[in-house]
């Protein structure tokens, strides 16, 4: 069994991180009773089967489903497409930036693209790229209705109608409502293989629905350890102890650091390539979930804290001095991998020269930990509140057990705050008004 993420919430302590940005006991302590109340709504939500997503990782069914089609289709596609955009694209593609390369290292394995915008320069120069006949569309949207899935589908449907005539359906698969929406009616009208993204689990927090699933394993990402990791999560997360709970207390310190201490930014930052999908991925996640204007009672609130992203070492030379001396108005989120899988030695090619042969025989690894403890440190004294959270390794155990904890965290903190973090009603005003502007002569 893989070993869990470990959070290190110290450097967050007024007592280490001092007093503009620093939680003292006595502001957790105080929030207790809010995120006691908040537990309890989770869960009774959670029994009510109001929260389906929880029950993601425990679905044997589905995963068997998805191996039946993976075997089918097996060595019939050089590349697979994913169709989608938000929710319906970033899952998939935090799982394969992160565990794409290590899942499969048979040349047979095939490329993942997400080309999620309608930019017409890359999609043209994607589809340019591609032999259609060996290239898979899985068409990914639980609405149906999504403009730029819908248009991108349009396009796609009809190169392959014409490179393949009839037999098009073949190069296509459809992820999206088990009823609802227009896709799940071309999907019947057409014959169209389709998957369920089950009702009442919305597009951020549909990674482990054949949303990320589906793309996961065509590409041979182990889908079960991602399951198993994700349940590992639910059970660290469902303790009631608020401080003992890694999703708990993840969510109450961001919290608290905003609304008492003013961070109104959350920069999430891997030390690692292969996480930055991850921080990618909970951008969405933090800021459509939490960032509302109105509360559950209907009071205008204006809540939300702006989630950035950053990579250790690269936004050392760039983001960092920021970090260290501009407003306090950050809390740096870090991503530490202990063990890379792989590591690279430095050679010793300079014995005279002592600034070279200080590198001389340490690794890549080393040097990148370093910098990442050496940042942290540098951050604390200059009392920067941060937290780390440790994958022992980067594996579907590992990532699966992330993004479960990030979702339950996110939960909460709706609950905390008494916001809605599943709807997103501020998304919908520019989708109407993107089709009156196309309506315009
Ligand atoms: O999290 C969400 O619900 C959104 O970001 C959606 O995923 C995004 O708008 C795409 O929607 P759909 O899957 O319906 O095409």
């Amino acid at each position: 069994m893989s070993s869990s993420i470990t959070w290190n919430f110290s450097n967050l302590e007024q007592a280490r991180a001092g007093d503009r940005l620093g939680l003292t006991a006595a502001d957790l302590e105080a929030a207790l009773p809010r995120a006691r109340s908040a537990h309890e709504d989770l869960e009774s939500r959670r029994v009510a089967g109001r929260l389906p997503f929880y029950e993601l990782p425990y679905r044997g069914q589905v995963i068997g489903e998805i191996r039946a089609y993976v075997d089918e289709v097996r060595g019939r596609f050089s590349d697979i497409v994913v169709l989608g955009i938000g929710g319906s694209s970033l899952g998939p593609a935090a799982l394969y930036t992160a565990l794409g390369r290590s899942a499969d290292q048979s040349l047979s394995a095939p490329r993942l693209h997400f080309p999620d915008n309608v930019d017409p320069f890359e999609f043209d120069a994607l589809l340019g790229s591609l032999e259609l006949e060996k290239t898979l569309f899985n068409v990914i949207t639980k609405s149906g209705g999504t403009p730029e899935t819908l248009v991108q589908y349009l396009i796609v449907k009809e190169r392959l109608q014409h490179k393949l005539k009839d037999r098009y359906r073949e190069n296509l698969v459809f992820t999206t409502d088990p009823a609802k929406g227009l896709l799940r009616e071309l999907a019947q009208a057409e014959n169209i293989r389709a998957f369920d993204i089950d009702s009442g689990v919305g597009g951020r927090f549909s990674v482990l629905t054949p949303v990320g699933l589906l793309p996961a394993a065509l590409t041979g990402i182990d889908v079960e350890a991602l399951c198993t990791g994700a349940g590992q999560a639910d059970q660290d997360s469902s303790v009631a102890e608020i401080l003992d709970n890694p999703a708990y207390r993840f969510a109450l310190s961001l919290i608290l650091l905003r609304d008492l201490k003013g961070a109104g930014t959350v920069v999430m930052m891997p030390y690692c390539n292969r996480l930055l999908g991850l921080a990618d991925w909970f951008r969405q996640l933090w800021a459509e979930s939490l960032g509302k204007r109105y509360n559950l009672e209907g009071r205008e609130i204006f809540w939300g804290q702006t989630p950035e992203k950053a990579l250790g070492a690269t936004d050392q030379h760039s983001m960092v001095q920021l970090y260290m001396e501009g407003p306090f108005d950050k809390v740096i989120c870090f991503l530490e991998v202990e063990d890379h899988g792989v590591d690279v030695i430095i050679p010793r090619l300079y014995p005279d020269r002592s600034a070279l042969d200080f590198w001389g025989g340490r690794t890549l690894g080393q040097v990148l930990t370093a910098e990442k403890h050496a940042t942290e440190e540098a951050l604390r004294q200059a009392g920067r509140a941060n937290l780390t959270a440790l994958f022992p390794r980067v594996d579907a155990f590992t990532v699966g057990h992330f993004m479960m904890t990030c979702e339950i965290a996110t939960v909460f903190a709706g609950s905390f705050l008494g916001i809605d973090a599943l709807d997103q009603p501020g998304v919908e005003l520019g989708k109407v008004l993107t089709k009156k502007e196309l309506e315009k002569p």
